[in-house]
């Protein structure tokens, strides 16, 4: 055997080793947790053929408590780039069958190169997690290790997007990097986040809860909002990954991709036209207007079991990606708070990060009132959104359905926040507060000192207020709002107001950064 064919050898089986990560044994004990290998889903999240990998050869430094003995290639991430139907992207992917995928020094740097990758080149950086956090010999080392993650992650913000999945252990400060990121997923079952584990959690408080409970998909996409997915299994949140993907531009300088769409930009939606009861009081699924108005039906929802009183996620009108923010009725009849006012002004943000239009869709009662709310800093966590809109400058047309009450109303997106197109259709109600209420207030005095005829005068002001309010010519009279259409032309018109407003050019004051209210 010649040198060279010797070398090629040694080469074809180091490399072959390499993908073996932590040996067939921890490999089938990954198998047997129903978990994929780094490899095996890299292979799935990537075009066949499509991957290069980088840093094969890379082994950890540490010496302490016996590290010295064992050199894994690779140490514990399987780092590189490829491409998701033909768009680059920068991966990583923690390799649980390594030392638990624990965070050494040098599998930080392989991470921090494929981010700095990602960054230099314009793409997205997708990590796959499966780690049991900061590898515990190497100490200072490994935390440092952690800092250098952040600090890219927070370069990245809304330049490339980043976007977290959660296949396994994510504990302590290393939630921290997917919290950084725009997206996180995780996997039903087999995932959890937390900053402290039961057991500490338990030594501490007293408190006793399991790993799911505390820190799991389930728990995370519904009460904490710290997951906008949580996927049955590994092959769901891979492919959400590509959906999601389909959606977003590749960098803060492009747009996302275009979709050809057979369905025709004037499809009048008859339905549309009958679908907000006649009682006021009385919900309807805002789900059943956001799929009649946009291409195919089709709508990807972000966050879809958090907050649920309001509705976020992408769909496309005549091709292109569009953001949609929609008041629910359905959930707390389509009332602000806390939560949902989070949940949209992060998704706002992002949108208008990413060149994405926004399209709102408001039939909202308010804000929710009650010490809960107000010790819970409604008013700062309101003013997010509030901010998120007013600082926006990609396009953005809103439609007034139905209810767009009091603070509520100049918080989704009005004109005086620099919305672009704001139409209304012949039910929108826009006012300080609804009828009832304003005539409680109004005439509250004159009920009292006349208690036998309270009711006509309830009745009769309530009228009057309706008569002069409930219905959008008042806004429409002033130019608060450009036009009131007809629902069924809803499509068509959203479809004509963002080709209007394709070239949009909006100013911001120079500055450092903001300071939102956080
Ligand atoms: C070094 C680790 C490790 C770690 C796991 N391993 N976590 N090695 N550092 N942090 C090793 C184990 O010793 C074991 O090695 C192999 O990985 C698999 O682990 P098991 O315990 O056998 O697996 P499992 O039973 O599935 O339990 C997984 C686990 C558990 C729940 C993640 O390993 C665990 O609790 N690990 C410690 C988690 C933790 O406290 N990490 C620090 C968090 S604080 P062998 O050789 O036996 O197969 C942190 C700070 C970040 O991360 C700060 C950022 C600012």
């Amino acid at each position: 055997m010649s040198i060279q064919t010797d070398n090629i050898q040694k080469l074809v089986e180091r490399r072959a080793k390499a993908r073996m990560g932590g040996g067939e044994k921890r490999i089938e004990a990954q198998h047997a947790k129903g978990k994929m290998t780094a490899r095996e889903r890299l292979a799935m999240l990537l075009d066949e053929g499509s991957f290069e990998e980088f840093d094969m050869f890379v082994q950890h430094r540490c010496t302490n408590f016996g590290m010295d003995k064992s050199h894994p290639d690779g140490d514990g991430v399987v780092t590189g780039c490829g491409t998701i139907d033909g768009r680059l992207v920068y991966v990583f992917a923690q390799d649980f069958t390594v030392s638990g995928g624990s965070l050494s020094k040098t599998m930080s740097e392989k991470i921090c190169k494929v981010q700095d990758m990602a960054l230099r080149n314009g793409a997205p950086c997708i990590g796959l997690n499966d780690s049991g956090g900061a590898r515990i010999q190497e100490g200072i080392d490994a935390l440092a290790g952690y800092g250098e993650i952040f600090e890219r992650n927070i370069l990245a913000s809304g330049v490339v997007p980043q976007i977290s999945c959660i296949m396994g252990p994510c504990a302590g400060g290393a939630v921290y990097s997917p919290a950084l990121t725009d997206f996180t997923l995780m996997v039903k079952n087999t995932s959890y986040m937390f900053l402290t584990g039961p057991a500490v959690v338990k030594s501490v408080t007293g408190e006793v809860v399991d790993q799911e409970q505390l820190g799991g998909a389930s728990v995370h996409a519904s009460k904490s909002g710290v997951a906008h997915f949580a996927a049955n299994n590994e092959e769901e949140a891979i492919a959400t990954i590509k959906q999601l993907l389909s959606y977003i531009p590749q960098n803060n300088l492009e747009t996302a991709p275009l979709k050809e769409t057979a369905d025709p930009v004037n499809r009048l939606e008859d339905s549309l036209n009958s679908i907000i009861p006649d009682n006021p009081n009385k919900a309807y699924d805002m789900y059943g207007v956001i799929g009649a108005i946009v291409d195919d039906g089709q709508f990807f929802e972000i966050h879809k079991d958090f907050a649920k009183n309001i509705i976020v996620g992408f769909a496309r009108f005549n091709g292109r990606s569009v953001g949609i923010v929609a008041n629910q009725p359905k959930v707390l009849a389509g009332v602000l708070d806390i939560n949902a006012s989070r949940k949209a002004a992060r998704f706002v943000r992002f949108c208008d990060a990413f060149n994405i239009p926004l399209v709102t869709l408001v039939d909202v009662p308010g804000f929710l009132c009650g010490t809960q709310q107000e010790y819970g800093a409604i008013i700062t966590n309101g003013a997010k959104l509030l901010y998120a809109y007013g600082e926006a400058t990609v396009p953005k047309v809103t439609v007034t359905l139905r209810k767009g009450y009091g603070g509520a109303h100049i918080v989704m997106s009005c004109k005086q926040l620099r919305g672009d197109i704001n139409y209304a259709w012949p039910s929108a109600q826009i006012a300080v507060m609804g009828a009832d209420g304003a005539v409680n207030v109004l005439y509250a005095k004159d009920m009292k000192e006349d208690p036998e005829h309270a009711a006509e005068i309830f009745q009769e002001k309530k009228q009057e207020y309706e008569d002069l309010f409930s219905n959008p010519y008042q806004a429409a009279q002033k130019g608060y709002i450009d036009d009131v259409i007809e629902p069924r032309n809803t499509r068509f018109r959203v479809i004509r107001a963002l080709e209007q407003l394709s070239g949009k050019q909006a100013n911001v004051p120079a500055k450092k950064h903001d300071n939102l209210p956080l």
